[in-house]
């Protein structure tokens, strides 16, 4: 019998997928000078399409240039950048595998080397800590963004939502993990603000569900998949301070906006010390998609599948290294090991 894993599956507004194995978002820094994708993009996609993916999350699109924080990323704020990504899809969709469009702003891990002009903004006006390592600059110094900007920040994604569903993506992704902007609001490590915006859990999960909400003039919801990273791995664990009840207000609030995809990440993170525990302990209170997974053996995935946590299983890095690794789990060969190395050319 074949399992659930390597099953057709169907998700409601998007269709039938040819599996439950899906392609992580991926940065890669391959976008040309104008931040649109290329035919290199393209072909990297389609091989693991061709091989057999189920649903591929596109590498991070900012959807603004204020809120890059990144060398050579691609953007979707433009038609022309929309054009760029139109043969990816094709290409993608050629092989029967889905194809969503991952959105993205960096909040304050950016830089002004990377906003053209614009300023760092963020939740609040204190800085991350640390190194941009695109730059070796220290990140961007942020300004809070006033209440009467937030809009401006849903029509930034609002516009892209449009411009990925010109150019023919199946659905998108918002990404709020990994602090970036989203997870900065969420994250009381980082939100200090003292308005309706801050403080309370009410308060600082507002942002993320005005930005669902306004996106659903552009897209049905069923289309929309959200990822967050309550904790994760950096320099030592890293967790919402209050997870578990900022989680269980969310997740209701989610619910009731019409969201149906979650994706659970712990960015390069061990997946049981991390987002496997949490999946745990939220999966009764998320009774729709939810995926997850951090290079899992096959009987790691097949196991979580199995036994209800995930309804799909990600893998990264795997992907990178190893374009037909669909086949190389299906039929139990061994595959390549991730290195560093690989990140400087597309494979
Ligand atoms: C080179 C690289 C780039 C990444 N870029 C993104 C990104 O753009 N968006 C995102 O949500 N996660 C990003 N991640 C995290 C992956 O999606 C994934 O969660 C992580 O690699 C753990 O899965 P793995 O252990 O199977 O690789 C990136 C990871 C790697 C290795």
């Amino acid at each position: 019998m074949i399992s659930k894993l390597f099953s057709k599956f169907n998700i409601e507004g998007i269709g039938e997928l040819k599996n439950r194995i899906v392609m992580s978002a991926m940065t890669r820094g391959f976008a040309d000078k104008d931040h649109c994708s290329t035919s290199e993009i393209s072909n990297y996609y389609s091989k693991r399409a061709k091989n057999g993916v189920g649903l591929i999350l596109t590498e991070g699109i900012i959807v603004h240039p204020s809120g890059d924080g990144y060398n050579n990323v691609p953007h979707l704020s433009n038609e022309k950048q929309m054009q760029s990504w139109k043969k990816v899809v094709n290409d993608v969709h050629s092989y029967n595998t889905k194809i969503y469009a991952q959105l993205w702003h960096c909040g304050r891990i950016s830089h002004e080397d990377y906003t053209k002009g614009h300023g760092v903004v963020s939740s609040t006006n204190i800085a991350a800590e640390g190194i941009n390592r695109q730059n070796q600059k220290p990140f961007g110094k942020p300004r809070a963004l006033a209440k009467n900007e937030m809009n401006k920040i849903y029509e930034m994604f609002q516009h892209s939502t449009e411009l990925s569903l010109k150019a023919g993506f199946d659905g998108i992704q918002i990404h709020m993990g990994h602090g970036y902007l989203i997870d900065q609001f969420l994250d009381a490590n980082v939100n200090n603000r003292q308005d309706e915006y801050g403080g309370s859990i009410e308060n600082r999960i507002r942002f993320s569900l005005e930005l669902l909400e306004s996106l659903k003039d552009k897209i049905n919801l069923e289309k929309v998949s959200v990822r967050i990273s309550p904790s994760r791995t950096m320099n030592g664990l890293y967790e919402w301070p209050d997870k578990y009840p900022l989680l269980k207000k969310l997740l209701k609030e989610f619910d009731l906006i019409g969201l149906r995809q979650l994706d659970i990440s712990c960015a390069n993170s061990n997946y049981y010390e991390t987002s496997g525990k949490i999946i745990r302990e939220i999966r009764d209170l998320w009774p729709h998609i939810l995926i997850g997974g951090a290079s899992l053996t096959k009987e790691e995935a097949l196991e979580e599948v199995d036994r209800g946590y995930l309804d799909m299983v990600t893998w990264g890095r795997a992907f990178i290294a190893n374009p037909n690794f669909v086949e190389l789990i299906l039929k139990d060969l061994p595959y390549d090991k991730f290195e560093n190395s690989m990140r400087a050319t597309l494979i």
